[in-house]
């Protein structure tokens, strides 16, 4: 395993129960997101979709009750742990976006939400032929992000936690330009919180038809 992979695995894994306990009714606080995954799960229809970096599994949930058959994926195992626990009628696996064994053509949707902010520039096009790999034509992916354009190390959070872990933040024109080199077409720019310091970003692409 890469370094940063196993960084960003260890810090999760230590961060895992404070993360979850600070950020447990996120989604309550966030309409436009519920909104964005309202939208997913109409265009992705009733699946199977997978939220690959799901943490605590709150949006793998909150998408299985919106009718959507999801399940999570991440790489840190006590994330995986957690949300096994949390959310026991949903499918929960540990693994990578970066080596995704998930079946070809096996899903209509692959969500990553904040969860791509750690994987660098140089990996990014083979994440993304991964998702295209496992999507069946015209699968839906929306991938939501920290905007802006500087890399920060994280070294502690979520309560003052040691972790090590690079952010990559990314603006949507070259969220989308890493979509559309992957062979996606984008449908929606969405940008959140334009006035926050650093403000959201969700890019909602489109696999083609057939390859
Ligand atoms: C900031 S949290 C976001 C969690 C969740 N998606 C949410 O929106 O609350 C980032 C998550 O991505 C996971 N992650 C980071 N790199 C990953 C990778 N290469 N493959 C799968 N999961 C990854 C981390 O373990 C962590 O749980």
């Amino acid at each position: 395993m890469k370094p940063w992979l196993a960084s960003t695995r260890t810090s999760y894994d230590t961060v895992a129960a404070a993360y979850a306990g600070q950020l447990r009714d996120r989604l309550d606080d966030e309409p436009y997101l519920r909104a964005v995954l309202g939208l997913f799960a109409e265009l992705a229809g009733s699946g199977p979709v997978a939220d690959i970096g799901c943490g605590p599994g709150w949006v793998t949930a909150h998408l299985h009750g919106l009718g959507v058959d999801a399940f999570g994926i991440d790489l840190s195992p006590e994330m995986i742990a957690y949300a096994r626990r949390a959310q026991p009628g949903v499918r929960f696996e540990v693994g990578s976006m970066t080596d995704l064994t998930l079946r070809a053509a096996s899903v209509s949707g692959v969500l990553a939400f904040w969860s791509m902010i750690h994987v660098p520039d140089c990996a990014v096009p083979g994440v993304l032929a991964g998702f295209r790999r496992v999507l069946r034509p015209r699968g839906v992916v929306p991938i939501g992000f920290h905007v802006g354009t500087e890399t920060t190390l994280k070294t502690s959070g979520y309560g003052g936690h040691p972790m090590h872990v690079h952010i990559h933040r990314r603006t949507p024109a070259v969220v989308s330009a890493l979509l559309r080199d992957a062979g996606f077409t984008i449908e929606a720019e969405i940008l959140l919180n334009p006035d926050d310091r650093v403000p959201g970003g969700v890019v909602i692409a489109r696999a083609p038809a057939a390859d």
